[in-house]
């Protein structure tokens, strides 16, 4: 098995100003954390520059929650890479399934964000992928992300997607409460990796993180994360509180 750093990233999504974001930095950075474990935190746009600051020289990571797949055009709302590159984010998440529920994303437009991300910036992507609640009771869950992977990874080549970041959320535990069991989410993270090995080669499987998200907290991340083809969490809203994420995060370390 590949040598994998363990990576905790917190989703603001949609919660928190400037003034919270600050707030959260001040406090983040005065516990204590594990060593030998990434952290990031992937906030709204208007509050990444806030944390690159609060974060340089920490070995924190920033990421941003979407980008779009052109450089630059009129494409009212929308936040190229080349701004992200300024701001100097580490990290991006693409085709989180809320994007996908209400925004319209798509495999064919993942794709295009995470070929402009790998073609033309060092921004990693942390690329979601997951099962509705009636496509798990219908038991074709790995058909689902099966299919989500071959279309989102289309035309990638092995290089570059051993640099990418792979969060398993299934959508039945976003925001639920309702957690994949450890067992749950072994299995398809190492389905996951399987796949990957099959379009790829195993050195390039190896080699991905894979993370589980969905209702992880302080209390359940060290049974899940504990597993072996699971090497961190994306994680929502266990995130938001500085003394709940950093406990996550011990937890995670263990
Ligand atoms: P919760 O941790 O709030 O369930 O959110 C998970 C998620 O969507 C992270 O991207």
């Amino acid at each position: 098995m590949a040598d994998r750093v363990k990576f905790i990233a917190g989703n603001w999504k949609m919660f928190k100003d400037i003034e919270g974001a600050k707030e959260f930095a001040d406090a983040f950075l005065k516990l204590n954390r594990p060593a030998g474990i990434k952290v990031a935190v992937c906030a709204p746009f208007l509050q990444l520059t806030t944390l690159v600051d609060a974060f340089a020289g920490t070995g924190i990571g920033v990421g941003a929650q979407n980008v779009h797949f052109e450089d630059s055009g009129a494409f009212t709302g929308e936040i190229a890479v080349p701004m992200l590159k300024e701001v100097g984010v580490d990290y991006c998440i693409i085709g989180h399934s809320e994007r996908r529920e209400y925004f319209g994303e798509t495999d064919e437009t993942v794709n295009k964000k995470l070929k402009k991300l790998f073609n033309t910036s060092d921004i990693i992507p942390i690329l979601c992928v997951g099962e509705k609640l009636d496509e798990r009771e219908a038991g074709v869950q790995q058909d689902i992300v099966s299919a989500q992977l071959e279309k989102d990874l289309a035309g990638l080549d092995a290089d570059t997607v051993k640099e990418l970041v792979i969060a398993y959320e299934p959508i039945w535990a976003i925001g639920t409460g309702k957690t994949a069991t450890p067992d749950q989410a072994q299995e398809m993270c190492a389905f996951i990796r399987g796949k990957l090995a099959s379009m790829y080669d195993q050195a390039t499987a190896d080699a991905v993180i894979i993370q589980y998200g969905g209702s992880v907290k302080p209390g359940n991340a060290k049974d899940i994360i504990g597993k072996p083809d699971i090497d961190g969490a994306l994680v929502g809203g266990a995130s938001l509180d500085p003394e709940g994420f950093t406990s996550l995060i011990a937890a995670a370390a263990e």
